[in-house]
């Protein structure tokens, strides 16, 4: 039995629903492991996505349904015990993340829209 993997790129959201340092945009990924919670947010004028998965504990980041940012706009701080990430980078800025930062999903703005790189599995 052979696996193929191929990769593709998926409409999220129009461009302009994405707000600068405004709520995070949830939406699912296929991974090979499965399906994937996962959010973009817009920081410095560009697109940003991560796994919506805590890099202490494997669990959704958000406080409220697409609230990941703190008051400063800048850092996403985990709901559950208080890890704190770069918005723009993803790497952990301190709490119980310990120096491990949350997982990146490639992302393009092209045509007006926000698109990810899905990975799709087929047996072939
Ligand atoms: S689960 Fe996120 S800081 Fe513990």
């Amino acid at each position: 039995m052979a696996i193929s993997l191929h990769s593709a790129w998926s409409k999220i959201c129009p461009a302009d629903a994405l707000i600068e340092q405004g709520d995070g945009i949830r939406f699912v990924i296929s991974l090979v492991e499965g399906p994937i919670p996962a959010f973009l947010l817009r920081i410095d004028g560009q697109a940003r996505a991560y796994l919506n998965r805590c890099s202490h504990v494997p669990v959704e980041l958000d406080w409220d349904e697409g609230k990941f940012l703190d008051a400063s706009g800048r850092s996403i701080v985990c709901a559950t015990h208080g890890a704190v990430y770069d918005a723009g980078s993803g790497r952990c800025q301190g709490g119980p993340c310990r120096g491990r930062g949350l997982q990146p999903v490639a992302c393009r703005e092209i045509d007006g829209w926000i698109e990810v790189e899905a990975t799709a599995s087929r047996h072939a």
